[in-house]
């Protein structure tokens, strides 16, 4: 069985604390970095004959791509699963699926519906376990996000980010992430669309910053630094999509909603984006946007993460040279 020393998943953020996700900004810069020098620089192929096992049970572009593009990056092999056709917990029980593809592979994406059933394939798997999106949250998506603001230099702990709309998977993400991050979150959602209550309640006890949650979007909007959305109708909800555009009509991001902003503010969509629903083209497509900024940062941040699960060592490495060449710098000023 291939087995990994000390076998890090990737289900959420509870395993990381601020210093552990600034590194891992710090990582994701210097590896996108070498790939805008290539083809000057050496290909830089940490992950060299590993195999990644990539399960999905919904629907995707930027996840599959991105992930498929960055494990061949790093020198990896990535073998794309439909979650169908492997029938998760249908044709096979998750435990022995977790155990199979341990034998052959060496870390396993996952998108899947219940989050339970992400959480019993890292249980039964020894190799790491990446969430791809479950329908409680997707960390890959906002690890990007946050390192697109980190990367422009807009991050700091007074930043206030307000998610306009769905209580959902990527709401409670940004909400996990504001448990460990100090930053202002603010969730502006209809009454009825509230995020996890179990994870705003730990954010809420463990957040160095604040995460608020109020149902007017004008309010919520007023001097923010970014204004986020997503679809109203999330993958495994389209029996409800016309109930929720009625309910959510107000939650628009467009051009008033981005008038009560801060004159600064940016504009982020995790995508898909469903334009004149969530999100107005003028917004989507204005000088505003770093959507597709975002989008792209999902590759460099997602080829971070897996040095860092799958080759610890390179990974450490890193950091203690680029430590020693910040000692270094500071001796010389
Ligand atoms: N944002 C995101 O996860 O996109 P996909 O669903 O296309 O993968
Ligand atoms: N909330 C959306 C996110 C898509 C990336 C969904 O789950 O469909």
């Amino acid at each position: 069985m291939k087995t990994h020393a000390s076998k890090r998943d990737f289900l959420g953020f509870s395993h990381l604390d601020a210093g552990k996700i600034i590194e891992l900004f710090d990582f994701s810069l210097f590896i996108k970095k070498q790939r805008q020098k290539a083809p000057a620089v050496e290909p830089y192929k940490p992950i060299a004959g590993k195999t990644v096992a990539m399960i999905f049970s919904k629907p995707s572009l930027r996840t599959r791509v991105s992930f498929e593009i960055g494990i061949h990056e790093l020198g990896g092999y990535a073998i794309n699963l439909e979650g169908k056709s492997i029938g998760v917990n249908s044709r096979e029980a998750v435990e022995d699926i977790a155990q199979l593809l341990s034998r052959y592979n060496d870390a396993i994406v996952a998108r899947l519906h219940e989050h339970s059933v992400i959480e019993a394939l890292a249980k039964h798997a020894s190799i790491p376990v990446v969430n791809a999106l479950t329908d409680l949250s997707h960390p890959c998506q906002i690890l990007a996000d946050a390192f697109t603001l980190y990367e422009k230099g807009l991050w700091h702990s007074n930043i206030k980010v307000v998610f306009v709309g769905d209580g959902n998977n990527v709401a409670n993400s940004w909400i996990e992430l504001a448990g460990i991050l100090p930053f202002h979150f603010v969730l502006a959602c209809p009454e009825r669309y509230m995020p996890d209550a179990r994870i705003l309640e730990s954010a809420r006890k463990n957040s160095s910053g604040s995460v608020e949650i109020i149902h007017d979007p004008m309010k919520a909007a007023r001097d923010a630094d970014v204004l986020y959305t997503d679809v109203w109708t999330s993958m495994g909800q389209e029996d409800k999509a016309e109930k929720r555009l009625d309910t959510f009509r107000a939650f628009q991001i467009n051009s008033a909603l981005l008038g009560a902003a801060k004159p600064s503010a940016v504009v982020m969509h995790c995508m898909p984006a469903h334009r004149g629903q969530e999100i107005t083209s003028e917004v989507m497509d204005g000088p505003r946007s770093i959507i597709m900024d975002e989008a792209e940062n999902r590759l460099h941040v997602q080829k971070a993460l897996l040095v860092k699960l799958l080759n610890h060592e390179e990974y450490r490495k890193f950091h203690l040279t680029h430590r020693l060449q910040n000692v270094a710098r500071k001796l010389k000023s």
